[in-house]
């Protein structure tokens, strides 16, 4: 699915020094690397505001006990995703509403929200899933329309674009991941929240540290959300590699749909759909659909793995059939039909900036001979 070598062993020298240099001075918690990495993804990602933190699971909650967010709030969020989205809403004492999907991107429905929408709705948080933004205009149209603040979970989707505007920078405020496997990976766990609000930033700023604005005063209560000096430095090295990376993503994707497109034609497959107004997509996963039933797909799976292909389900169940999240389950307005179709549907193929020309054609190649031989 991934070999991160191919992406880290030609950096080993930029690491090295890196790392070196934080040795010498000894700030590991805080240091110089953590600023200058904050001003460097604020410019990446257009924003004038971003703190470094310990992971994309951390911004978003940060978001959200910077928002106030808390027992007897709700927040709506997709039925879709990894499971620290909605995981961050219950941890803060708040009741996550699941909300469908839009089939054709997996991204959040606007037209499922309005439906869900409560009196005790604070805030919305959207995924920009696999590396496409999510319909941001009209969902800041439904937000604005009923006061809630909009929090961007681009974990998947560092550098994608909304009609030329990258994503964090559209809502309120942006959480990204720097997990290994993500675009921009870190060499352990990372993450950074972006805002255009300053006093957003200063209150994420003083949470990212127990609540303290001075040393051992503690105004608000907080946490230890910061992100190592180490990390930074690392991935200041990757940052300046990023664009690079997504375009050879693009590049790889292009190679599927042109390998790929006589089985979208006999309906086998339906490959990822990319509308209009998602200038950008970042392809941090190539997900096609399986048309044949969940049984196919599982079977195409297990083909894949056994023949030393990567492929994974990403996500064989939706949020809101996940147990950690049952007592928030709902009757029958609660279903969500076309995230749980996806889940039976879905396979991700290996898209990575690092994989060969030759391996790919060996993947379409053997994806081909499932189907028709
Ligand atoms: C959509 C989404 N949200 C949140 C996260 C959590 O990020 P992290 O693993 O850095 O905590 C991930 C990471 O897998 C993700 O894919």
């Amino acid at each position: 699915m991934m070999d991160l070598s191919r992406q880290n062993e030609p950096l080993k020298e930029e690491f090295f020094f890196a790392f070196s240099k934080v040795l010498q001075h000894q700030k590991f918690i805080m240091g110089p690397e953590v600023l200058a990495f904050e001003d460097e993804i604020a410019r990446y990602c257009q924003t004038p505001f971003a703190l470094g933190v310990s992971s994309g699971t951390d911004a978003l909650l940060m978001a959200l006990m910077a928002l106030g967010i808390g027992e007897g709030d709700e927040v709506l969020t997709t039925s879709f995703s990894f499971v620290a989205t909605a995981g961050v809403i219950a941890r803060v004492g708040a009741t996550p509403l699941f909300v469908d999907i839009d089939p054709e991107t997996f991204n959040i429905s606007p037209a499922q929200i309005e439906k869900k929408i409560s009196s005790k709705c604070k805030a919305i948080i959207v995924v920009h899933l696999f590396g496409q933004s999510a319909e941001m205009d009209s969902i800041l149209d439904i937000a604005r329309g009923h006061q809630l603040r909009v929090i961007e979970d681009a974990a998947q989707s560092i550098g994608a674009e909304y009609k030329g505007i990258r994503v964090g920078a559209i809502g309120d405020i942006g959480c990204f991941s720097f997990f290994p496997g993500k675009n921009l990976g870190a060499l352990g766990d990372a993450g950074v929240v972006v805002t255009k609000e300053r006093e957003l930033y200063e209150k994420m700023k003083s949470i990212r540290v127990h609540g303290a604005k001075k040393k051992y005063y503690h105004d608000i209560l907080g946490g230890n959300f910061r992100l190592d000096t180490l990390q930074a430095s690392f991935l200041q090295v990757k940052l300046r590699h990023l664009d690079e990376y997504t375009l050879r993503r693009q590049e790889n994707a292009k190679l599927y749909r042109q390998g790929l497109s006589q089985l979208q034609v006999d309906s086998k497959i339906q490959l990822p759909i990319v509308y209009e107004k998602a200038s950008r997509h970042v392809y941090n996963q190539f997900t096609i659909k399986c048309l044949g039933g969940v049984k196919e797909r599982d079977q195409f799976k297990d083909y894949l793995n056994a023949i030393g292909i990567g492929c994974e389900v990403y996500y064989p169940c939706p949020l809101h059939k996940q147990q950690c999240f049952e007592k928030f389950y709902g009757d029958d307005d609660q279903l969500c039909p076309c995230s749980e179709l996806a889940s039976e549907q879905v396979l991700s193929l290996p898209i990575y900036e690092g994989l060969k020309k030759e391996e790919q054609n060996y993947i379409i190649e053997k994806i081909k001979r499932f189907f028709y031989d």
